[in-house]
């Protein structure tokens, strides 16, 4: 199981979950950060600190963020643009630093204005 960041996050990326992830398994796209799957630990700290509300528990995301427990998984199986190979399962964010690339589903996303 585990936890899972939704689209709330995209273009905001306060980033306060990563320093409270004790696994250092959120990592950063362009636009928004991804939960890895396989090494979360499922503590829950990034949901209760993010202030935008964006990081649910698998089970609990709602309906309009269903599809977004595939796309953080995507992140690490599939070949994402501009890079040759899949990103897997590094084992700490902190040495990837910024991809700087997102998946399809996040890339498509309306960008945000600064206000919202
Ligand atoms: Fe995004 Fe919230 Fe983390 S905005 S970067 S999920 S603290
Ligand atoms: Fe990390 Fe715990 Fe969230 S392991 S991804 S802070 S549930």
């Amino acid at each position: 199981m585990t936890y899972v960041i939704g689209s709330a996050c995209v273009d905001v990326v306060d980033k306060s979950c990563v320093q409270d992830c004790p696994a250092d398994c959120i990592y950063e796209g362009e636009r928004s950060l991804y939960i890895n799957p396989e090494e979360c630990v499922d503590c829950a700290a990034c949901a209760f600190i993010c202030k935008v509300d964006a990081i649910y528990y698998e089970t609990d995301l709602p309906e309009d963020q269903q599809a977004h427990l595939a796309d953080n998984a995507a992140f690490f199986t599939e070949v994402l643009p501009g890079r040759d190979a899949p990103l897997g399962n590094p084992g700490g964010a902190g040495e990837i630093g910024k991809l700087g690339v997102d998946t399809p589903l996040v890339a498509a996303m309306p960008h945000k204005s600064a206000a919202g």
